[in-house]
Parts: C-alpha cells; sequence; structure tokens
C-alpha cells in the first residue's frame, strides 16, 4: 500500500482526534525512520520523546521477546517474577523507596493526583473531600477527565465539561504567585513539570526548581514533578529536577520508560506517601505487568551503559549552537535543554510553525510545531554528532524558501 492509500484509510475510518503531519513511517532503526516508500528521514521528535533509546533498539526488542514468549499477564492478583526485581531496580536507579506501575503517561498523573488526595486527608488532615491540587499554567498532564480539568487551555475544556474540581493554577515560574497560593492549607499537591514539553519548550526561571521545593516543604504540600517527557535524560541530566539538585517528593515517569516499545508509567515516592494508598486503591490490570517490567528493566539499563544521559547534555549542546548559528529566517529563540529543544518564530513571521513542519519533511526531517509558534527538535538521545550535523543541514534547506 502507499503512503497516499495508508493516509485515506486512517482519515476514512480512523477517529480524527489528532493532526498528523501527512507522513506514514513503516520502519525504524536508531535515528532513522522509512516511510514505505522508502523515503528516509531524520526522527526529530521520537514519538514525542518516548524512543529516547532509538527505534528498534536490538536489546529492548530481546528483551520484549523473551518475555513475550514466557508469560503473558497475570494481572496483578498474583505476584509475576518480574515485579519485584524491577520495583527493586527502578526505586534504586532514582532514589526512591517504592514504585506504583501504570501504563500510560496521563494515568501517572492521574495515580499522582489520588495519591496526594490521600496523603492529604489521611496524613496532613484536609477536611474531607476538600483536597485541592495546584498545577502551573501552560501544564500537559495528558487527556482525561483529570488532565483536562488541570489544563489552562481554553480548548481542552471546551465541549467536554464540567471539569473535576479541585484544581487551581498558578503561572509558570512565578514564586510570589505560587507562595501566595500555596498559604490555602488545603493543597495537597504542587503538580509541575520542570521544563514545559507541550506548552512549547518553556523552562522556568533560574532557581525556580529550588524554591518551589523549598515552599512546598515549609507549607506541607506534595512537589510533585512530572517528567514523563522530560525524564530519562532528555533533558541532558537524569531527570530535569536534577538540574537544580532538587528532590520532588513523588517523580512521574513514562515514554522512554519503555524506549517508546510499550506503554509503561510509573509514579515514584517515598514511604510516607505512597503507603497512604491500600489494597483497593487504586491500579490497572496491566500495571506492573512482566512484560513491562523486562522491558523497562533493559530501557533503563541502555540509558546507563550507552550514557545517553551524557550524550544527550552534549548533543543538545551542539544541536542549538548549530541552528542559531544558521540565523534561521524569522527564528526568534533556539532554546531547551539536552535534547528536548525548540525554535520560535517572530510574531509576525510570514510562516506557520505547521507549514514548516510539511518542508522539514520534504527535506527528511520529522518535527511537529507544539505551539502555532515553536517547533520542538528532540531526536532520539542515541544521535550522533554526524547525524546532528546532517539533521542542521536538513533543517536549514527547509527553512531556505522563507525569506
Ligand atoms: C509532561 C507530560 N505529562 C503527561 C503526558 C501524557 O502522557 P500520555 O500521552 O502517555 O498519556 C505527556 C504527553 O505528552 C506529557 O508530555
Amino acid at each position: 500500500m502507499t503512503s497516499a492509500e495508508i493516509i485515506a484509510l486512517e482519515e476514512k475510518y480512523g477517529a480524527h482526534n489528532y493532526f498528523p503531519v501527512p507522513v506514514v513511517i513503516a520502519k525504524g532503526q536508531g535515528v532513522r525512520v522509512w516511510d514505505p516508500e522508502g523515503k528516509e528521514y531524520l526522527d526529530f521528535l521520537s514519538g514525542i520523546c518516548a524512543v529516547g533509546q532509538g527505534h528498534c533498539h536490538p536489546k529492548l526488542v530481546r528483551a520484549l521477546q523473551e518475555q513475550a514468549e514466557k508469560l503473558t499477564l497475570i494481572s496483578r492478583a498474583f505476584y509475576s517474577d518480574q515485579f519485584g526485581p524491577f520495583a527493586e531496580y527502578i526505586t534504586k536507579y532514582f532514589g526512591y523507596q517504592r514504585v506504583l506501575m501504570m501504563n500510560t503517561g496521563v494515568e501517572a498523573f492521574e495515580t499522582a493526583c489520588k495519591l496526594s488526595r490521600k496523603w492529604g486527608y489521611t496524613k496532613k488532615g484536609i477536611p474531607e473531600n476538600e483536597a485541592k491540587i495546584l498545577v502551573a499554567e501552560g501544564n500537559f498532564h495528558g487527556r482525561t477527565l483529570a488532565a483536562i480539568s488541570a489544563s489552562t487551555s481554553p480548548d481542552s475544556m471546551k465541549n467536554f465539561g464540567p471539569a473535576a474540581p479541585g484544581f487551581l493554577s498558578v503561572p509558570f515560574g512565578d514564586l510570589q504567585a505560587l507562595e501566595e497560593k500555596l498559604c490555602d492549607t488545603k493543597i495537597a499537591a504542587f503538580v509541575v513539570e520542570p521544563i514545559q514539553g507541550e506548552g512549547g519548550v518553556v523552562l522556568p526561571p533560574e532557581g525556580y526548581l529550588r524554591a518551589v521545593r523549598k515552599l512546598c516543604s515549609e507549607k506541607n504540600v506534595l512537589f510533585v514533578a512530572d517528567e514523563i517527557q522530560t525524564g530519562i535524560g532528555r533533558t541532558g541530566r537524569l531527570l530535569a529536577c536534577d538540574y537544580e539538585e532538587v528532590r520532588p517528593d513523588v517523580v512521574l515517569l513514562g515514554k522512554s520508560l519503555s524506549g517508546g516499545l510499550f506503554p509503561v508509567s510509573a509514579v515514584l515516592a517515598d514511604d510516607p506517601v505512597m503507603l497512604s494508598f491500600q489494597p483497593g486503591d487504586h491500579g490497572s490490570t496491566f500495571g506492573g505487568n512482566p512484560l513491562a517490567c523486562a522491558v523497562a528493566r533493559v530501557a533503563l539499563e541502555i540509558v546507563k551503559d550507552e550514557g545517553l544521559v551524557q550524550n544527550s547534555a552534549r548533543q543538545g549542546e551542539l544541536l542549538r549552537r548549530l541552528l542559531r548559528e544558521a540565523k534561521l529566517p524569522h527564528v526568534r529563540e533556539v532554546r531547551g535543554r539536552g535534547l528536548l529543544n525548540a525554535v520560535e518564530f517572530e510574531k509576525d513571521a510570514p510562516v506557520k510553525a505547521s507549514t514548516l513542519c510539511l518542508a522539514l519533511r520534504d527535506n527528511g526531517i520529522l518535527a511537529k510545531n507544539t505551539r502555532e509558534s515553536v517547533i520542538r527538535f528532540a531526536p532520539p538521545l542515541v544521535i550522533q554528532e554526524s547525524e546532528i550535523r546532517l539533521g542542521v543541514e536538513r533543517i536549514v534547506t527547509a527553512f531556505r524558501p522563507v525569506t
């Protein structure tokens, strides 16, 4: 089947809940992917930061195959031989006492909301049904009702109301506003992305996360870091919070936790928080399933063994330097950390970011705009210098017709 035929089928039979760049991907290896006609592209989106370890990493594929041949699913009604050892591995890897496994990123967010509320009622003493969760303006935590209720984007709730109660927001990066909001003793948690990925790769001011840590501790509010997009080396540190050497009370992981091979997400916390949950409070048929544990373990091993955190920092610096030196027309800023980067267009630029993504595709680069004026460049963390240089060459060529 041709790309055009495949796109036509999706348009006809699929729900129209996405607006993809018109390109079909049929095969991938490392940073490169191919369409059914055999045209090669550099993947500069990585499944929205999920394919950190590169497409079809042989160790990951082997882990998946070997585990898939051993056991299908037993749910958490019984113990599997995989979950306990994996729980020890991931908690030691990130330095937390306990883990709760889910599948998608938004489920990790949902879990954090429930966990924070339960902790708020049982440990902090918030009156029943009055707990609030504070979030940052411009956040993205997923697409369930709780996540869109937490969103401050006017479109996300339209025609989906009523919103779930109990969410308050504060401008991202504004410490004074945060301090004022945290005077409300019914707030159980502040949930924040260390860098807002979907919001347009927005970096907070220097010292923000450190101050968040301090304020949350002072006010007895849980600091929940949504590292679903930023975590596991994406920003050039294991966690983006490591830039300010802060340790959140709760960390949310997803995406690269399985190298994008399989839906796996996780919530990490210490005993006083995680043991707020009791049997029956929360779970999922697939949460912590043997295949997820086997794949996620190898995904985390690869990040360590192949020095992907360091590579992300190194290649990200090169990428930003080359993009800045290229002086791309109508680009007002190149920003990011590690391999989570963005170019932002000037306000009155004659070209839209989404149109430029089509030109990038034509020149062999897969990227997608996050907002109207921002294109995110987030290649797999395994990318090498030669591929960064080739990618920037292609980006420069795609921008050439823009004057
Ligand atoms: C910071 C953040 N949180 C949560 C999510 C939701 O993850 P998922 O799409 O796996 O539900 C995303 C997805 O992009 C994200 O970037």
